[in-house]
């Protein structure tokens, strides 16, 4: 095992939580034992739904002061908020490589704001798209849905694009979401997925606490930390 193979992470997404509620949602799960927030901003047009935005995360960041904020912009012009997002105290900017004509120029621009770099590609969109692209990543996210909502079923045919993103990048951040739970983490873990987001599974759950040990351990076992 290579010395700086990925670490398992635990990112919940707050989307099912109760919004009225959001930052106690967002306690609870770093209490539960988090390793990041995966957080998704929706804006109506790349996807059939809306959320919020870099005010709301502004006011969530000193509330949650510790917590690895991952923005998962499910947005149509993701060069536009770089800087609001920056400046609202995000840690980690994922944008759609469907919603831009030049990946690597808008990966630089997120550097240079002093976030961490995630691309994201839908169920459609061939693994091959993000490849070139990703000496400028930190992390490429494999959609397991479609994205616009939580508590959709998870897409099993995804797990090749892991596969192979795994087999290139034995060091690379490689993110799964959507569908994703007690059900379906084995799956993601033999593929070699590292960050795991969950949404409906954890935040739904009786007992978060035991989701997020259940679906590290899974990851764990097979990454071996
Ligand atoms: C879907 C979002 C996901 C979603 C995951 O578009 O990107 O992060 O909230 O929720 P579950 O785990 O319920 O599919
Ligand atoms: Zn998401």
């Amino acid at each position: 095992m290579a010395e700086n193979h990925p670490r398992c992470k635990i990112g919940p997404s707050i989307l099912n939580a109760d919004l009225s509620s959001l930052r106690e949602a967002c306690e609870k799960m770093m209490s539960s034992g988090a390793d990041y927030l995966h957080l998704d901003v929706m804006d109506g047009h790349f996807v059939p739904n809306l959320t919020f935005g870099h005010p709301l995360v502004k006011c969530l960041r000193p509330k949650i002061p510790d917590a690895f904020f991952d923005m998962h912009m499910m947005v149509s012009k993701p060069e536009e908020w770089v800087e609001p997002m920056a400046d609202a105290g995000a840690d980690q900017y994922t944008f759609h490589i469907e919603a831009t004509d030049n990946p690597t120029e808008l990966s630089r621009k997120i550097r240079d704001a002093g976030m961490k770099v995630g691309i994201g590609i839908k169920p459609g969109t061939p693994v091959e798209t993000v490849i070139p692209y990703a000496d400028a990543a930190d992390m490429i996210l494999v959609m397991t849905v479609e994205p616009g909502f939580g508590g959709q079923k998870f897409m099993a045919d995804m797990m090749s694009k892991v596969k192979l993103l795994r087999q290139t990048f034995p060091e690379m951040d490689i993110e799964v979401d959507g569908g994703v739970g007690p059900a379906t983490i084995e799956q993601c873990a033999e593929a070699g997925a590292n960050m795991i987001v969950s949404g409906s599974a954890v935040v739904n759950a009786s007992d978060p606490k035991a989701v997020i040990a259940q679906m590290r351990a899974a990851v764990v076992k097979e990454l071996g930390n």
